[in-house]
Formats: structure tokens, C-alpha cells, sequence
């Protein structure tokens, strides 16, 4: 028999590397959620790792080739937002809270909802914006998708000046249309993380933020990393997937390290900002694995820096 455990304020501490003193917004939060979550027992966790690696041939390759599949996605989304009054639940992407059983901690759990990993995902979101972007004027986000972080931000902050940036036209209509609805200080804006727009304006009072975009690009993230860089925003957010962060001497780690790579999804990032920091272009301001994913990966690590040059 295997208890119920619930994920608690001091799990989100240790999880985001938070200090103490952030434990009463954190406590605010997660008393609208329901944290429970079981272990699974040997015989499920055979089963799940079996699962995984059954599937992992199947899974495609993240890239360039794939700006059709995000059009149709965001026309989806699109669609559900209209169906659902511009309910704001509706934007939360497909994609979260797509698997009953996560990465949480050191192994996999399962959690007693299935809204689990979204709700997680909010606590964590709400704790980053408090964080860091509480002194921007303006936060651009690049690879925004449905808009569902410029909407929850906008909500937090309604003064900021919100960008939300997507190759995908159906997501760019998306934003201003929830802008347009709620009265929000934010527009879409077409952009492509391959070819990005030399006329755009970041720098000071700005905050440059990915959530589980840049990851799209694989190996190919410099020739964005690079023009950001040569943006000077103030700071820059990424909560991505960092193959850097696994250990392959560990088997749990060893199956995300493989889904990753099948997928071919982010590579280097991380590697590159250690390197830029030795050449005094970067301060990295943090680094760090939160230990939290979906059956298959973390797609939840925190590396947030800020151009010196
Ligand atoms: C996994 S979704 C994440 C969306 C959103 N940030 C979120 O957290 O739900 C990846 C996003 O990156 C966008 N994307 C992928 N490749 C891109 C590129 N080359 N340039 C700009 N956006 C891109 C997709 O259209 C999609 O919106």
C-alpha cells in the first residue's frame, strides 16, 4: 500500500530554489489546488518505464519543419477560447497535464488530478513573475503560443506593455484578441526564432521571456540567443527543457535524456550562457533543475540571465 503525499509549500521551495521568505505567496497559491500525488509501486513503475520505452521511436523531431503542426494547434486553441467565452482556463495548452503519471522529485508520481502538472505549473509561474518581472516595463515573449503567461501576467500587472511573439499567425491573432476582450496592454507580433526581426526593440526596462519555446529550435538556438543578447534586455526568462541538467549515470535521467534527444529539442543552451559568461557577455542569475516534468521529461528548468555587453 502506497500513501497519499501532498506536494507542499516546502516542496515548491526546495523544487524552485526559493528562498524561505517566499513561502506565504507560495502558500496563497497553492491553497486554491489539490497537491496530492501517490509513488507508484514497482510492479506500475516496470510497466511505465516499459511504456516509455516502447514509445520512443514513435515520438517526431522538433524544427523548422514543423510551423504547419503549430498554425493548426493555435487554430485548435483559437477555437476552444471562442467555445469557451474567453474563459481563461481555455488557453491552457493541450500539451500540460497530457500524461497521468510525471516526473516529480527523483522519480515518477502520480498524481490524484489530472490538473495536477498545470496547477503546478501556475505556482510556479506566479512565483516567477512576483520574482523577476515585478520591475519591468515591458516583457516580451517569444514562442508565446495561446498567450496563456501574457494573459495571467497581464492580469497581475495590468500597467506592463506585453508582447507576445509567435512564427504562428493563428497565435499572434490569438493574443490580440485576448487583449482586444480584456483590455489588456498587449499585442501579437509575427516572429521567427530562425530569422528574428532586426527592427524590434528591447532593451531598458525590458524582460525577455520562452516558456517551453526555444526548446523547438534544438541545436539551432544561437542565431536567437545571439540577437537577444544584442537586444540588452534587463533580464532574460527561459523555463525550457536543459539537456545539461540529467545525469546519464542515472536511469531515471537516462530515459528523459533519450526522449530529448528523439525529439531533438533544445541543445547547448545552457553550455553556450556558461561560455558567454566566462567571456563577461552574460551573468547568469540562476540555473536550476526543478525536478518536475511530464512522464517523458522536465520541461520546467530555470535559467535566467541578463546581457552585459
Ligand atoms: C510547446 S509550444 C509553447 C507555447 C507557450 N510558450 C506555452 O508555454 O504554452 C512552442 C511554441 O513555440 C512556437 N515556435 C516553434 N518554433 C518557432 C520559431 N521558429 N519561431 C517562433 N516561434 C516558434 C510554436 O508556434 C509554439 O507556440
Amino acid at each position: 500500500m502506497i500513501d497519499t503525499q501532498t506536494f507542499t509549500v516546502s516542496d515548491f521551495l526546495k523544487a524552485f530554489d526559493a528562498p524561505a521568505s517566499d513561502a506565504e505567496m507560495i502558500a496563497q497559491e497553492i491553497e486554491k489546488y489539490d497537491f496530492r500525488y501517490r509513488r507508484l509501486n514497482a510492479k506500475e513503475r516496470a510497466g511505465v518505464i516499459e511504456g516509455v520505452l516502447g514509445r520512443m521511436s514513435g515520438f517526431t523531431e522538433v524544427g523548422a519543419h514543423r510551423q504547419g503542426i503549430w498554425e493548426s494547434c493555435w487554430t485548435d486553441a483559437s477555437a476552444a477560447y471562442e467555445a469557451g467565452d474567453g474563459k481563461a482556463s481555455t488557453l491552457d495548452p493541450s500539451f500540460m497535464g497530457a500524461t497521468p503519471v510525471l516526473r516529480l522529485g527523483s522519480d515518477y508520481a502520480k498524481p490524484q488530478l489530472p490538473d495536477f502538472e498545470t496547477h503546478w505549473f501556475r505556482i510556479i509561474r506566479h512565483w516567477l513573475f512576483t520574482r523577476y518581472l515585478s520591475e519591468a516595463k515591458r516583457v516580451f515573449e517569444f514562442g508565446c503560443g495561446s498567450g496563456f503567461n501574457l494573459d495571467c501576467l497581464a492580469r497581475m500587472y495590468p500597467e506592463k506593455v506585453l508582447t507576445g511573439l509567435d512564427w504562428s499567425n493563428a497565435a499572434v491573432d490569438l493574443v490580440d484578441r485576448i487583449a482586444a476582450d480584456h483590455g489588456h496592454k498587449l499585442h501579437g507580433e509575427h516572429f521567427d526564432f530562425f530569422d528574428p526581426n532586426p527592427d524590434l526593440e528591447l532593451g531598458t526596462g525590458s524582460v525577455a521571456m520562452t516558456f517551453a519555446a526555444l526548446e523547438q529550435t534544438g541545436k539551432n538556438f544561437k542565431t536567437f540567443a545571439e540577437w537577444l543578447l544584442a537586444c540588452k534586455p534587463d533580464l532574460v526568462v527561459s523555463m525550457e527543457p536543459v539537456l545539461e541538467f540529467y545525469d546519464a549515470e542515472c536511469e531515471f535521467d537516462r530515459l528523459a535524456i533519450r526522449y530529448h534527444n528523439v525529439r531533438k529539442y533544445l541543445n547547448g543552451y545552457y553550455s553556450w550562457l556558461r561560455e558567454q559568461e566566462k567571456q563577461n557577455r552574460v551573468k547568469i542569475l540562476k540555473a536550476h533543475r526543478c525536478r518536475f516534468g511530464s512522464l517523458y521529461h522536465e520541461g520546467y528548468s530555470l535559467l535566467i540571465w541578463k546581457p552585459l555587453v
